[in-house]
């Protein structure tokens, strides 16, 4: 039947059924909710229907029907947003602070494509809204569905808050069938002061700056809430096109502008380093003016080709960068300095501050680092801050740069009280008391208690519950704390046991501080949504020193398996023979983080804890949609001899972006050789061995399609 089958597996006439089946179901769960005031199902039933619904919406975005559940506003009041994926993800952008980070970008973007320096290379030049992004999705002119960013694969589907907002039309005409448009939900400081003014006079809650206000007014369960807030929007980009929107940057954002969107009017052509750089300094100029806030100016190669051309690198694209405007800074004095233990045993010291605001938002906390950084040292012994120390009574001087936890720029040693004494870094553990070691090298010192340190456990349990891992509604910082310190979850492996260990367990949940019925009934239903589980989130969420999310992913596409990849790294173990050459052989993952990995394997009780885990799970192979159609997907390849339509650089990105691993040397193991003009002994060894070799158009031709 179609409503037991995974979202993935549907055919199109199954998922087109399924949908009226959906429509149906929720729509005489409406009426009963409303009319009837007896509801049918609960509100979890519910709840999953509408994402079902999304879900499949989103694989067959043609079948949606007129009278879709996700478009009707207001049916019920929801318990939170119905994910959706982005068809196209959505990404971030590289940051620049100095002008000479913005000349090193242009002449990294010549570089790649092989520009010299006498060829034409435009970029625009444009504002950095400080709001939320969001992508609206318009099918044949409509406003079919709008999303937040979200983890940049999954949004949340905002559509009908996204429908009360002015900027953002809900039909256009002269489009593509298929147009995402991209932009940023903002709010402007008139807006902003009187939307705090109202809500103080209700005393409901006020908004520290534009930006939380305009995310605040978004995420409303209630579109109706969101109506009454004064929410713009600008468009700069797009994601999903059936059919192209221009050739260039700017004639897109035009083409944008002519179907009825708001664009920034500070978006500027410019030829080269100087005159990206002169309306930066133009816009930071205006930036008090503007009465909405920025935070810095994008820069995006304008040659759409030429973006194509440079693509992404994991999570940013290599056509465009931020030039952020330099961090607000403000003094304040240090009230102490406590030690955080993370996940990795890790002793990170944070700076407690007399509250202070800076740029809008109020600020009681900073990094320090580590202990080196207290005293006024580097990692290599040099001078920071002309060699001052931290102390704690200390006026120091605290600045944010975008969202990141605020740092501390400068120490005023005219105000240091005379009684202030140097910090003593602690040399045992605050939480466990074992001893902290600091190893050669390294700048930072470490709990060696390891699974008996509560606060690495904690945190390691906070970490596997985290969005970007098992992504568990209902396990928050402050639910992990409490399950924890209670004794009912001590590893990742209990967070499933939890309902068996319950027994009538609710009852029991039910009780304590916090948790209502409803709460442990959704709690343990979001538990076993996560049974099963992809690899690459599964590895990352075993929190393993040095291997994050985009290491973890590579691994999964890799090795495809559970299996496969925990026999690999067992192998690898000695760190030596063919096991290990293969693991440091895979893109992104270096000898540190391969180390790091297959030490945690070796390690006895780590090991066992990651079987336990697993027994419980049933984990996912990892799909490498990208490559699906590729004819070069695992083959090995080798490039030699001058490339004349692409750099190596360029070349290379290619060949592992369809999944391809680029080697460079010949061996038995080569599958391809790319030889230009010019190719030496390369070209006469992969003669000798009988690997294919291609000049540079056969390969071209070959990756053409795919
Ligand atoms: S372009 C692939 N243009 O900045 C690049 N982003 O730090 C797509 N943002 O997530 C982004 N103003 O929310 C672009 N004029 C602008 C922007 C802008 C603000 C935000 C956007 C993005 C973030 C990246």
């Amino acid at each position: 039947m179609a409503e037991t089958k995974d979202v993935a597996e549907l055919t199109a006439d199954e998922a087109r059924s399924e949908l009226k089946r959906l429509a149906t179901l929720i729509a005489r769960a409406d009426q009963a909710y409303h009319s009837e005031d007896a509801p049918q199902i609960t509100d979890a039933e519910y709840d999953r229907l509408k994402r079902r619904n999304a879900a499949i919406e989103v694989r067959f975005a043609d079948l949606k029907r007129s009278d879709s559940p996700s478009d009707r506003v207001g049916a019920r009041p929801s318990e939170g947003f119905a994910k959706v994926a982005h068809a196209m993800r959505m990404m971030s952008l590289g940051n620049a602070f100095e002008a000479s980070e913005v000349e090193d970008f242009v002449a990294s973007v010549r570089k790649y494509l092989g520009l010299d320096a006498t060829a034409d290379l435009a970029f625009t030049a444009e504002p950095k809204i400080d709001g939320l992004s969001l992508s609206l999705r318009y099918e044949d002119g409509l406003l079919v569905q709008a999303a937040t960013r979200g983890d940049g694969t999954l949004g949340e589907n905002v559509t009908a808050n996204a429908q009360t907002i002015g900027d953002i039309p809900t039909r256009i005409e002269g489009a593509p069938a298929v147009l995402e448009v991209r932009g940023e939900v903002y709010m402007s400081h008139p807006d902003f002061a009187a939307l705090n003014a109202r809500q103080a006079e209700q005393k409901a809650k006020t908004f520290a700056n534009p930006r939380n206000a305009a995310a605040g007014s978004l995420r409303q369960l209630d579109p109706a809430i969101t109506r009454a807030r004064p929410l713009r929007f600008f468009a700069y980009a797009w994601g999903d096109l059936s059919a192209p929107l221009a050739d260039t940057q700017m004639g897109a954002i035009e083409r944008l502008q002519a179907l009825g969107f708001t664009i920034n009017p500070l978006t500027r052509l410019c030829r080269d380093a100087p005159e990206m750089l002169a309306h930066y300094h133009d816009i930071e100029a205006r930036r008090a003016q503007l009465g909405y806030d920025i935070d810095g100016v994008v820069y995006k190669v304008d040659d759409l080709a030429l973006q194509r051309r440079l693509g992404f690198r994991s999570t940013t694209p290599r056509w465009a960068i931020a030039h952020k405007f330099p961090a607000e800074l403000a003094w304040t004095r240090l009230e102490a300095i406590e030690i955080q233990v993370g996940r990795t045993g890790a002793l990170s010291p944070v700076a407690r501050l007399a509250p202070v605001t800076v740029g809008g938002v109020v600020v009681s906390n900073a990094t320090l680092h580590n202990e080196d950084y207290i005293a006024g040292r580097d990692a290599k012994g040099g001078e920071i801050r002309g060699g001052k120390d931290i102390r704690i009574g200390d006026w120091v001087q605290v600045y944010r740069a975008g969202d990141v936890i605020p740092k501390l720029a400068d120490v005023d040693l005219s105000r240091r009280p005379p009684d202030a004494v140097a910090y003593r870094f602690p040399d045992r553990c605050p939480q466990c008391d074992s001893t902290a070691l600091r190893e050669e090298g390294d700048a930072i010192r470490r709990c060696t208690g390891g699974v008996i340190c509560p606060a690495q456990a904690v945190e390691k349990l906070k970490h596997f519950v985290s969005r970007a891992a098992f992504d568990i509604d209902g396990l928050g910082t402050r639910q992990i704390e409490q399950l924890y310190r209670d004794g009912w979850i001590s590893e990742p492996a209990d967070i499933f046991q939890l309902r068996a260990r319950f027994g009538a367990g609710v009852q029991q949940l039910k009780n304590r501080e916090g948790w209502g019925e409803k709460s442990a009934a959704k709690l343990f239903q979001a538990i076993d949504a996560r049974r099963r589980i992809a690899l690459g989130r599964l590895i990352f969420a075993l929190g393993i020193r040095h291997v994050g999310e985009v290491a973890s992913n590579m691994l999964a596409r890799h090795y495809g398996d559970w299996p496969s990849f925990q026999k690999a790294v067992t192998e690898a173990g000695d760190r030596s023979g063919e096991a290990w050459e293969t693991l440091i052989g895979i893109d992104g993952i270096g000898s540190v983080m391969a180390t790091s990995l297959v030490t945690a394997f070796a390690q006895s009780a780590e090991r066992a804890s990651i079987d336990r885990l697993v027994a419980h799970l049933e984990v996912e192979t990892a799909a490498a949609p990208d490559t699906a159609n590729s004819p070069v997907a695992g083959k090995t390849v080798v490039f030699t001899g001058t490339l004349e339509r692409m750099t190596r650089a360029e070349a290379k990105a290619r060949a592992e972006a369809l999944g391809a691993k680029v080697s460079g040397s010949v061996s038995a193991r080569t599958d391809i050789l790319v030889a230009g003009p010019g190719a030496g002994s390369k070209a006469k060894k992969a003669a000798e061995l009988g690997i294919q070799t291609l000049d540079e158009d056969g390969w071209l031709a070959l990756i053409e399609d795919a």
